[in-house]
């Protein structure tokens, strides 16, 4: 029987790309740019299964084309917000994403972001590689100390109890939280974490506010003015989660006033776009969705797309099915 034909829109990690061109008839994106509408719309046409990533938007008029062939999209990444899934399902299309591989070097990020804005690590090291650096002496770049400050997290998945767990063990910090849907009692223990009831109430006590709520109608623009005047003026936001969490036009409004302290960010409202103001602050630490972006956990998250579409062509559920 012929394998099934596989167009992964993207350049993966080599050993998951052998694997792929080895079980399937595999096409990859050999110069790894970013693939259009068309392209989207031709690959979902040519091929059976069509693996995208999360920066592919796989919306209503890219999933609207006619003649479908494709069957199933393995998405690499946790967030599915770039996939219509309505659409999806609607067109006939099973959709997988890769959850839990993702987990533990995601939380190194937002853990990474939040030492580095508090400590002023990027602001340091332009500093020194600039030459401006004249030796140490007691009132120089003074930070801020994260050692036993409160943690408000929005969201409380495995991302951020992991988050959580490094903040708590590592640096004494106290943990307190805000999910609509919040985890089973013993996905906490040992946390000590307090539920908050909204939102504004982590804004109001949190000395550093971590994002891991989905991207989304739902999440759009959560962190914008109002949140802002909430959180207190020493507070850090960190953003590992998605971009348009954030409106980004009030965060700057927001760092300029001083309504708080600064900004660690994984991610962008307009990715690959970056709010041109953000680049010229020191109290802001950028980094280009680097969230999972590690050989070990990106080898696993497409091999986790190579079980979940194995599964669906073996007539069986993909563990990672979310229509
Ligand atoms: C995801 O998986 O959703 C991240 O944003 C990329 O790793």
């Amino acid at each position: 029987m012929a394998k099934p034909r596989v167009i992964v829109t993207r350049r993966w990690h080599g050993d998951v790309e052998q694997l792929l061109v080895d079980r399937f008839d595999t096409r990859l994106n050999e110069d790894d740019h970013p693939m259009s509408t068309a392209e989207l719309q031709r690959a979902l046409q040519n091929a059976d299964a069509v693996l995208p990533t999360v920066s592919d938007k796989i919306d209503a008029e890219v999933l609207g084309v006619d003649n479908i062939r494709a069957k199933i999209l393995g998405s690499n990444g946790v967030g599915f917000n770039h996939i219509d899934l309505e659409a999806a399902k609607a067109a006939g299309l099973v959709v997988t994403n890769t959850p839990e591989v993702l987990t533990d070097c995601t939380a190194d990020l937002a853990m990474a972001l939040l030492l580095a804005v508090a400590r002023r690590v990027g602001e340091g090291e332009r500093h020194l590689r600039a030459g401006e650096w004249t030796g140490w002496r007691p009132t120089h770049m003074m930070g801020t100390s994260v050692t036993g400050k409160t943690l408000g997290l929005i969201g409380m998945g495995r991302i951020a109890r992991a988050v959580a767990a490094r903040a708590a063990h590592g640096f004494n910090m106290k943990i307190i939280f805000h999910d609509p849907f919040p985890p089973r009692a013993e996905d906490l223990a040992g946390l000590d974490a307090i539920a908050c009831e909204s939102p504004q109430e982590v804004f109001e006590r949190a000395d550093f506010v971590s994002l891991h709520c989905p991207g989304g109608k739902e999440t759009y623009h959560l962190i914008g003015p109002e949140a802002f005047k909430s959180m207190k003026p020493g507070a850090f936001l960190i953003n590992s989660a998605r971009g348009d969490v954030i409106d980004e036009a009030a965060l700057v409004e927001a760092l300029g006033a001083g309504e708080i302290a600064g900004a660690g960010l994984d991610v962008f409202e307009k990715e690959p776009q970056v709010t041109p103001a953000l680049l010229k602050m020191e109290n802001v630490v950028l980094l280009p969705h680097l969230g999972s972006a590690t050989q070990e956990t990106r080898k696993a998250m497409g091999m986790r797309v190579v079980e979940n579409i194995e599964a669906f062509f073996n007539g069986e559920t993909p563990r990672d099915r979310l229509v």
